[in-house]
């Protein structure tokens, strides 16, 4: 019995609680986003930097509130495209990805939006 519950208890880890990493490729997040560097969207490093910069405790907030609802205009050199709502993710989720995207800052390049979000190397 200590086992099957063990096992219930490792299996719905890896089914429930999901890292950054995960969850941003089980998302389609990197279709448009990289890490380090422009693709399609501003590079996850360029948008932490960004967002500790302008909205200081409220960077998380504001992170999560843009993936859950999607945001366009913010990002000048991206006006052309926007970023899509992302409806079914949890508080958790969203929570986890706020700060994975945050911790990514010290990644930016330059000191500017535009170079720090820019001029990464392609990582990812
Ligand atoms: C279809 C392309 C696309 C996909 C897929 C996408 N994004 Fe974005 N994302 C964008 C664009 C474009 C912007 C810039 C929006 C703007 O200028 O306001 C952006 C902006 C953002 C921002 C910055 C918001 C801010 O307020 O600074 C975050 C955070 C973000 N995306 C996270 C994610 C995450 C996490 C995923 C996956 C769950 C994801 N994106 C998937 C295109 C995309």
């Amino acid at each position: 019995m200590k086992k099957i519950i063990m096992t219930v208890v490792v299996l719905s880890g890896v089914l429930f609680a999901q890292n950054a990493e995960e969850l941003i490729d089980t998302n389609g997040c990197l279709a448009c986003h990289a890490v380090a560097s422009k693709k399609a969207a501003p590079a996850f490093a360029g948008i932490g930097k960004r967002n500790k910069r302008f909205e200081g405790s409220d960077a998380k907030a504001t992170i999560m509130n843009a993936i859950k609802n999607g945001s366009k205009g913010k990002y000048p050199m991206f006006a052309d495209s926007a970023m899509p709502a992302f409806k079914n993710l949890s508080q958790e989720d969203l929570s986890t990805l706020a700060d994975y995207i945050l911790a990514q800052s010290s990644k930016a390049k330059g000191r500017g939006m535009g170079q720090g979000m820019g001029m990464g190397r392609g990582m990812q």
